[in-house]
């Protein structure tokens, strides 16, 4: 059976939410499969642009084949650098579906998911520096600690971090099945079979991978940079799978800032650049059922002023 790269969460809302004029200039700064994208291409007429951008150079097998579509290769927290390289002062409209796509979680050696074995990698951009196995093996357990804790919501956060300390003075935790057995005592094979145990490595692995790739810092300074490009009436489409992410988002598109600290005029009104149009879309179940990792995604637009 062919591997399905990705399936788009929340498709047409977040293209219907976008508004497209047909001749303007937008990105999608998180390519991926192309679901997203190609259905910007088709809203677009002839003068219409799309920038599309990936970090994963894997993204570039599911191209688009137009003149009107140009794919970039980075990091979207770079997303000022590269429109400036493209001679874009200015875009009508960006998206951003963040997080990872089905094709890492599915190919084993990419190393982000505990249903295979595989190395520790988790790293979106094959060449970056820090990978999984970097951060479980030399950073202090307090460090990994507030990794699990953060980003994980890890009750048991200390216990963990404790138990791969513990375990990599031994010898260094190299692979995920050597991981999983550091942190839950039992081999990789047999934790589906526990549920408890399932949850608590769901959690603990998005939290290295969020810790890996950087990915609030960079939509962090993502969101800065499209608040400045989009044009008045611009809107940007934010679909979110984490309670953090999210939180900076709606308290981005309150404030206008990634402090979410909030400004007021003399009257007391709220001066922010963005009107809110959508304030988290969840998928509902008939989507759920076809795709049940739509589950998570959350919808936020918001329109610059
Ligand atoms: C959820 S998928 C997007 C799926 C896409 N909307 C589709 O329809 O197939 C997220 C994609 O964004 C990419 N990505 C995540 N963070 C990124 C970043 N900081 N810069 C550039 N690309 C990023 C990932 O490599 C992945 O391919």
């Amino acid at each position: 059976m062919e591997k399905i790269y990705h399936i788009p969460a929340l498709l047409q809302p977040t293209i219907q939410g976008l508004k497209i004029r047909p001749d303007g200039t937008y990105v999608d700064v998180t390519f991926g499969g192309g679901g997203h994208s190609r259905a910007i291409m088709q809203a677009l007429g002839t003068q219409g642009r799309l920038y599309s951008m990936d970090q994963d150079i894997d993204a570039y097998a599911n191209r688009i084949d137009d003149e009107r579509w140009q794919f970039v290769h980075g990091n979207f927290r770079y997303l000022r650098q590269f429109m400036d390289f493209y001679g874009e002062e200015h875009i009508d409209g960006l998206m951003a579906d963040l997080g990872v796509s089905f094709h890492h979680f599915d190919e084993a050696e990419r190393g982000f998911s505990f249903r295979f074995p595989g190395p520790l990698d988790m790293r979106m951009n094959q060449k970056a520096a820090k990978s999984a196995a970097d951060i479980v093996n030399t950073y202090d357990e307090e460090q990994l600690c507030r990794v699990l804790y953060l980003y994980g919501e890890l009750k048991n956060a200390r216990a963990l971090a404790h138990r791969m300390v513990v375990a990599r003075a031994k010898a260094p935790i190299q692979t995920i099945d050597e991981l999983v057995w550091a942190m839950t005592g039992c081999p990789r094979e047999s934790v589906g079979e526990r549920p408890g145990i399932k949850k608590e490595l769901i959690l603990a692995f998005q939290a290295l991978r969020i810790e890996v790739n950087d990915e609030l810092g960079a939509l962090q300074q993502m969101l800065l940079s499209a608040r400045d490009l989009l044009c008045p009436g611009g809107r940007m489409a934010i679909l979110t799978y984490h309670s953090l992410e999210d939180r900076i988002v709606k308290n981005f598109l309150r404030s206008g800032n990634v402090e979410g600290h909030i400004d007021k005029d003399f009257y007391g009104n709220i001066l922010t650049p963005f009107t809110v149009i959508e304030k988290g879309l969840t998928a509902d179940a008939q989507e759920i059922e076809v795709n049940p990792r739509a589950r998570s995604a959350k919808l936020r637009i918001g329109e610059k002023k």
